[in-house]
């Protein structure tokens, strides 16, 4: 694939507001998923929960990509059609989670370092060939009082950039995820601290590896008081801070930044990217989506395993997909609730 395409594959993912549904929960995430409405975690109730999403009506009109697990690209619908050319046909881009889990990383307790490097560029051909057109790897960067390292972040950014540019060496357009943790008690301020430096060094391995900044997608968190501390950011300065913190860490060329909800609750998800939106109208980047828990959460409630409840679930996701895809739009309003 030539630069152009990559470049018009990852602008495709963020026009006019649509979004991307990650849906590349690993077999051992989706279980406990599965577990939280009661329902086992067998290969058919994966399918089954996977075929709710993917052929939820008019979906489409909100979402641009859908990022699979390994497993799911190589399923099908009940009537034989696999889930990549489903989407294909819906007009929604098949995407692929391609790193193998966030490990303990050696000499660094507490701190983790994503895998799966090794034989990446025979997979990104093999995924490509089951209709994939973009890719994901998560890093996890942890806050404590004394972390992260550097060699965490350091061992992080190298990873994801090696991954990126074999991406696009294969015509896929990486998405590059490196999730600073929301979970703790540290303030918005130490999240911001240490968001910047994550940002930092990420963007310099980028351009060490050679990865083409036009042809990616990053997908951050937002600068977000942790999950236990007793001051939490109002929306408005989630929003400002997040969006001055892009603004002097991600280059123009980008074409767009899809964010991850990485804890928060459907509506403030949604809330957040509508003030980044209608507070900053004029940015180098799209500003969207890629959430998981924050587009699923209500329509696995409303499914709870039953056939029966496919209709209803699939309308809750829609609702979802259609606010969040308004908030990419800056046009999001709470009456839409
Ligand atoms: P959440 O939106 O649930 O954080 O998931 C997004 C994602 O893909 C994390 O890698």
């Amino acid at each position: 694939m030539s630069a152009q395409e990559l470049q018009s594959t990852a602008a495709a993912l963020v026009a006019q507001g649509r979004g991307i549904l990650a849906a590349d929960e690993s077999t051992g995430t989706v279980g406990k998923r599965l577990a939280s409405i009661g329902v086992e975690n067998t290969e058919a109730n994966r399918q089954a929960y996977r075929q709710l999403l993917f052929t939820s009506p008019e979906v489409e009109s909100h979402i641009s990509g859908v990022i699979m697990y390994d497993e799911t690209i190589r399923q099908s619908t009940d009537s034989g059609v696999s889930f990549g050319e489903l989407l294909a046909a819906k007009g929604v881009m098949p995407g692929i989670k391609v790193d193998t889990g966030a490990k303990p990383l050696a000499g660094a307790p507490g701190e983790l370092v994503t895998e799966g490097l090794d034989g990446l560029r025979g997979r990104l051909e093999e995924y490509r060939g089951l209709g994939a057109r973009f890719a994901k790897w998560r890093a996890v960067i942890t806050i404590t009082e004394g972390l992260p390292s550097l060699r965490c972040m350091e061992a992080n950014a190298h990873a994801l950039a090696r991954y990126a540019a074999l991406c696009q060496e294969a015509g896929i357009v990486p998405i590059v995820e490196p999730e600073v943790l929301m979970s703790g008690a540290h303030t918005i301020d130490r999240c911001e601290a240490v968001t910047r430096d994550t940002h930092r060094l990420v963007f310099a391995q980028l351009a060490r590896c050679g990865v083409r900044f036009d042809g990616m997608l990053l997908k951050p968190n937002m600068v977000i008081s942790g999950q236990e501390c007793e001051a939490q950011a109002s929306v408005q300065e989630v929003a400002a801070r997040t969006v001055a913190l892009l603004r002097d860490t991600v280059p123009a060329s980008v074409p767009g930044i899809v964010f991850l909800s990485g804890g928060q609750s459907e509506t403030l998800a949604t809330e957040h990217l509508q003030a980044m939106n209608e507070g900053a109208p004029s940015l180098p980047w799209a500003l969207s989506f890629s959430y998981g828990r924050a587009l699923q959460h209500s329509a696995l409630r409303a499914w709870a395993g039953k056939s029966s409840n496919v209709g209803v679930a699939s309308k809750t996701l829609l609702h979802r997909a259609r606010c969040n895809a308004h908030a990419a739009r800056g046009e999001y309003t709470s009456s839409m609730e």
